[in-house]
């Protein structure tokens, strides 16, 4: 269910008034970004090297984490968002290059990228599998997938119930984010190798996008 006003074109640009209202709220809770997160970005994104492609990178959070050699590739869908990831690039001297697109069909040849990033962007994507396969293409061999998700709680559990009955109200007000994927569980199917996922819990205010998956996925 979508009520909003976002217009997507067939490339998956979005442009709009609840687009250019979410890329403005995501682009002022860095410094809450920064307590929930900051320890696992600087672990996972810190040593990255050569060619990194972010999905959904939002307002650039994890820009300033990237070693400054690294040639960075936003694929960004909210247009809004893209004026804001230039400028931030810019200030840090990264060597940025700022896309629309969507996850699930990436605009770059098969193994072309070092790694690839997706913070809470996968519970957003629409074609899960299909996002995961186009990581997995745009991989080189040896290249990473890290990522960073809320995902479902442990089926069964009060909080799982939750996540279920709350996502479609959840899908209009957060843009489309589904609070109870198993996304995890995914990335374990979709043909990786080596696959470190743990799990924490974030101190968020709402319970229901608290348990998440951290981790890292590697292509043969
Ligand atoms: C919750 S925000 C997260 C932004 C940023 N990665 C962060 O950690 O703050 C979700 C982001 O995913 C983007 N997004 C939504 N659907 C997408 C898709 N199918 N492919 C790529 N990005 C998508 C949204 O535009 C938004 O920037």
């Amino acid at each position: 269910m979508r009520t909003d006003d976002t217009a997507r074109t067939a490339d998956g640009v979005r442009r709009g008034l609840s687009a250019r209202w979410f890329a403005w709220l995501l682009s002022h809770g860095e410094g809450f970004d920064r307590e929930m997160y900051g320890a696992w970005k600087r672990d996972l994104l810190g040593p990255l090297t050569g060619t990194v492609v972010e999905v959904g990178p939002g307002g650039g959070v994890n820009l300033p984490y990237y070693d400054a050699d690294v040639q960075w590739i936003g694929v960004e869908p909210n247009v809004h968002f893209h004026p804001r990831l230039r400028k931030k690039a810019a200030e840090l001297g990264l060597d940025a290059d700022v896309r629309s697109g969507l996850a699930e069909r990436i605009d770059l040849p098969n193994a072309s990228a070092d790694a690839v990033v997706s913070t809470l962007v996968l519970c957003s994507v629409n074609d899960l599998d299909a996002a995961l396969a186009e990581i997995r293409r745009v991989l080189k061999p040896g290249g990473v997938f890290v990522f960073i998700e809320h995902v479902a709680a442990p089926e069964a559990s009060r909080l799982c119930r939750l996540q279920r009955a709350i996502k479609p109200l959840w899908g209009v007000i957060a843009d489309g984010c589904r609070p109870d994927r198993e996304t995890g569980r995914r990335i374990e199917a979709a043909g990786f190798e080596d696959v470190q996922i743990e799990r924490f819990e974030a101190e968020m205010p709402l319970p229901v996008v608290r348990p998440h998956i951290a981790g890292t996925a590697r292509k043969a």
